[in-house]
């Protein structure tokens, strides 16, 4: 189905009235996609970049074999991340910054691994924060991605297409679907798309890894 991305002031909104409430509503409901997503990113190790890494909840997903940057729009979800820091029991997170995923600071191939977790359906141009996404990773990187992805068939479907106007203003797209992902990666002829897969609970989410080809050798 074709439906309009969100805006970015959308998004800003949504999350800024998310930000106090947002660890007991969304800790526990998606702490499964995020463990599989950090640990699929433990597996890559090195510098990983956690993009709209909001309060921070993934920081116990990681430890000290990882160096752990994050960015994200919103500035009160960050403020979160900030007081998690300061508790001082994650010294692996280097940083996290105020930064539109669509055009990042950093430079290119700055790091070994990008991870994605809950966002990407929801920012305002998907393509184009993949693409910034492959830019900042190594060759031989990955990209990994957690989301909801729409259905696409049966009841479930047709849920995802009734709630989907019905909660743009909370920030929330059940109905994007993995085909989009697909095409992008089919259009770069870089990215490579290594896994696809459901995860726990019930599989309502799914793990998306995409790595970043290696040039051959002259
Ligand atoms: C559903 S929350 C997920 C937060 C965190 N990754 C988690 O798993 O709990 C989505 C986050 O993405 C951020 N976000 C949305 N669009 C963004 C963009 N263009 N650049 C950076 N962060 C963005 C939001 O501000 C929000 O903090």
């Amino acid at each position: 189905m074709n439906s309009p991305d969100l805006d970015r002031s959308t998004v800003e909104t949504a999350y800024a009235r998310w930000a106090p409430i947002y660890d007991a509503v969304c800790g526990p409901v998606m702490v499964q996609g995020r463990r599989a997503a950090a640990k699929a990113a433990r597996a890559v190790g090195g510098k990983i970049l956690e993009v709209g890494v909001g309060t921070g909840l993934s920081f116990d997903d990681y430890d000290a074999t990882a160096e752990i940057t994050g960015i994200d729009l919103c500035a009160p979800m960050l403020d979160k991340a900030r007081e998690k820091m300061a508790s001082g029991r994650y010294p692996y997170v280097k940083n996290v910054q105020l930064m539109d995923a669509h055009r990042m600071d950093f430079a290119d191939a700055a790091f070994d691994c990008v991870v994605a977790q809950f966002v990407i359906t929801l920012v305002a141009n998907p393509e184009q924060v993949l693409s910034e996404c492959h830019r900042v990773v190594k060759p031989g990187g990955r990209i990994i991605l957690v989301n909801h992805l729409y259905s696409e068939k049966g009841v479930a479907a047709a849920v995802e297409r009734w709630a989907a106007r019905r909660t743009r203003n909370l920030g929330l797209r059940p109905e994007f679907p993995f085909a989009r992902l697909q095409a992008w990666a089919t259009t770069n002829k870089d990215a490579n798309l290594v896994e696809r897969r459901k995860v726990a609970p019930f599989g309502i989410y799914t793990l998306v890894c995409f790595e970043r080809a290696v040039p051959a050798a002259a």
